[in-house]
């Protein structure tokens, strides 16, 4: 599948500075990587900041239905969309975007749920809620992004890596039926194990990975927003992609929440840069 590479430099789902200068830092550093990235710019749009839960809602919504409609549009045309973010909420847009036109399952790396709700978040942060939107679960405006109504099937999703749950996002979860891999279990029966048995459950055909930093191991990953004690060593990502890539067609990959400004080293950036190359080009 031809591939089309995509960035969006939003920061106001983790309401933390730093990950808006991601991509300009992997265009400097490996040109030859990400030269043909089409940018998807941020407009500001008009806040209500006496809302307190859904941080920057306005903005972001507005940037997710651009990103939804030019991810389709390359899914209509026969892409591969990878998209490099930016914070996590960008997948509200992403998945929109693809679900249109395919039926896909998801499988969610992350160290965190991103299940929260505007009833049920700690701190507002859109980023830690477009798994829970992408359900129709929580604000009707994100719900709707796009086209109205929900995008995947809870049935469809794996959350995969998963360090760091909140109370009541815990409870959405249960309820929800996501499949929820921890990583403390993949540690203790072996991800090989652990891959076969995703791969019985997520019956689809089409895949979308939505890749967040953070589900590494921060001691390898230390660039991004919230970064979680223990998780995966890049082997173990590498070895999961191909698996990943081997036994399902993968749609489209999102690659978010690098912040070179806690990055040590380029660590970071250059494990970006390795994973995107190798969507770029599985083997
Ligand atoms: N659970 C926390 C919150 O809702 C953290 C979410 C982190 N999400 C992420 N995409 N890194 O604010
Ligand atoms: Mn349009
Ligand atoms: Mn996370
Ligand atoms: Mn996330």
């Amino acid at each position: 599948m031809k591939n089309q590479l995509f960035g969006v430099p939003m920061n106001l789902g983790a309401n933390k500075t730093g990950i808006e200068f991601g991509l300009e830092a992997l265009w400097d550093n490996y040109p030859d990587v990400f030269d043909e990235m089409e940018v998807i710019e941020i407009e500001r749009q008009k806040e209500d900041f006496s809302v307190q839960n859904l941080r920057y809602k306005n903005t972001i919504l507005d940037t997710c239905e651009r990103v939804a409609h030019t991810v389709n549009l390359a899914v209509k045309d026969g892409y591969r969309p990878i998209t490099i973010g930016g914070d996590h909420s960008i997948a509200i847009g992403t998945i929109a975007g693809v679900a249109k036109e395919k039926n896909i399952g998801v499988i969610w790396m992350d160290a965190h749920g991103d299940m929260n709700t505007q009833e049920s978040t700690l701190t507002g942060n859109i980023h830690g809620m477009p798994l829970a939107l992408l359900q129709g679960l929580g604000d009707k405006d994100l719900c709707n992004c796009f086209y109205d109504g929900p995008k995947i099937k809870s049935e469809n999703i794996v959350l995969f890596g998963v360090r760091d749950l909140d109370e009541q996002e815990r409870e959405i979860i249960n309820k929800s039926g996501v499949k929820v891999v921890f990583y403390d279990e993949i540690a203790q029966r072996g991800i090989d194990v652990v891959l076969d048995e995703v791969r019985e459950y997520l019956d689809v055909d089409n895949l979308h990975i939505s890749f967040d930093i953070d589900v590494l191991n921060p001691e390898y990953a230390p660039g991004v927003s919230l970064p979680v004690r223990g998780g995966f060593a890049p082997d173990d990502i590498f070895h999961s992609f191909k698996y990943l890539f081997k036994n399902y067609t993968i749609t489209s990959v999102d690659i978010v929440e690098f912040n070179p400004i806690y990055d040590k080293n380029s660590k970071t950036m250059e494990f970006v840069k390795e994973l995107t190359e190798y969507v770029k080009n599985p083997d």
